[in-house]
């Protein structure tokens, strides 16, 4: 990004010296540790160096695997600025390209989801099959020695974790299963989120920079305060609040609630969950930049990317197990759904009220050292993340 929405005393500090910061930040203890440095979140140079060794290199959620059911559907997303294509094969495995053609590189499909059997270029027609083949190129015989099966849709990584889609623009990204699997095995893998059915994707835009979203949403600190339309209402006790251990591949914390019934609880036909899990809510970051809420009874989750220094988009969603959704009348659906929708917007303008405030706050070269609450350790453990990707190589 050129354009300059936002300029504050961070906005020309140096890569040297934001990397430094950083680096410096990711190092403390915990225990003494301070809010990232605000020029992580303002840093011209530093947005387009996370850019590059965060968004271009790492796995990013851009939805839910069940959003793409049957052959031929297909999501479109954004990745570091890249147009990506994500597409259901015959054989039902998931295929994503960038969404340029490979003839002078036109974005090929331009609708945010559908279904296709091929996708035709709008320019000069070339046609893909859903793996991404060239299969017609109008008038290039004219041109000797033209070749279909030398062109094609470029590939990139695709992997499905427990229901979610994650592409990576990485030559060789990490091996995404391995990393998650402590993860998986002891934590979220019980809840079995890939049966959840997807109900709704949404989208919206914010003017502060995407890593204040993933700080906002990895501390359960706020809620009793800030959410007291929605989440606050169904509050369990901060003291109860238990932070996961330390990994720079992901952070959780997680709570049970007292009701053993009702909102927040396993329905009875659900056999996937024993015990303290049937009530428990884990709120957990795939770093960098995918965040999700799972209950026994509903799943959240928001994927963000940045679009400047000042701005993120944010695509969310919301998933629901099977036996829960079969609760719903038929009849009932569009307003249950709608009302769900209406919800969850009053909590997105709860938060958005206060992310749009950490931007503009640490806006300011005159602040105080900060400190870090014991359920902000998910913070902590991103300010980590963040410094291994992005600092030189005898980082933390
Ligand atoms: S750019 Fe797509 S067919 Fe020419
Ligand atoms: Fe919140």
């Amino acid at each position: 990004m050129t354009k300059r929405e936002h300029v504050c005393g961070h906005t020309d500090v140096p890569l040297s010296e934001v990397l430094a910061a950083l680096k410096a930040s990711g190092a403390e203890d915990f225990e003494t540790a301070h809010p990232i440095p605000a020029a992580v979140n303002h840093s011209m140079a530093f947005h387009a160096h996370e850019r590059e060794r965060v968004f271009l290199d790492d796995w990013i959620c851009i939805g839910r695997a069940d959003e793409m059911a049957a052959p031929g559907d297909y999501l479109t997303h954004q990745v570091a600025g890249v147009p990506v294509l994500i597409v259901r094969q015959n054989d039902n495995s998931l295929e994503s390209f960038v969404n340029a053609c490979a003839h002078r590189f036109a974005c090929v499909v331009s609708e945010r989801k559908g279904n296709a059997r091929r996708f035709v270029c709008p320019y000069h027609a070339w046609t893909y099959d859903l793996s991404g083949a060239l299969i017609r190129a109008p008038y290039m015989e004219m041109k000797e020695g033209f070749d279909v099966s030398d062109h094609r849709l470029r590939r990139i990584h695709t992997e499905v974790w427990e229901g979610f889609v994650y592409v990576s623009l990485a030559t060789h990204p990490k091996d995404l299963h391995e990393v998650l699997e402590p993860f998986r095995a002891n934590v979220v893998g019980r809840y079995d989120m890939s049966c959840y059915r997807t109900v709704m994707r949404e989208t919206m835009v914010w003017d502060a920079n995407w890593k204040n979203l993933i700080e906002n949403f990895t501390e359960s600190y706020h809620v009793p305060m800030a959410h007291k339309k929605t989440f606050a209402k169904h509050k369990k006790p901060l003291e109860e609040y238990i932070c996961g251990e330390d990994s720079l591949h992901y952070g959780y914390h997680r709570a049970s609630q007292q009701a053993e019934t009702g909102k927040g609880a396993a329905h009875p036909k659900n056999s996937r969950l024993d015990g303290e899990w049937r009530r428990m809510m884990v709120d957990f970051c795939i770093f960098p930049c995918h965040l999700v809420t799972v209950m026994p009874d509903f799943l959240w989750y928001i994927s963000v990317q940045p679009d400047g220094v000042g701005r993120f988009t944010a695509t969310w969603g919301v998933a629901i197990p099977p036996e829960v959704l079969e609760d719903v009348v038929p009849e009932e659906y569009d307003r249950w759904l709608n009302d769900l929708r209406d919800y969850m917007n009053v909590a997105n303008d709860e938060d958005k009220l206060l992310v749009e405030a950490l931007f503009k706050g640490t806006s300011s070269t005159l602040l105080p050292k900060g400190t870090l609450h014991p359920i902000e350790r998910n913070l902590w453990q991103f300010t980590r993340y963040l410094a291994g990707k992005c600092c030189p190589m005898d980082h933390i």
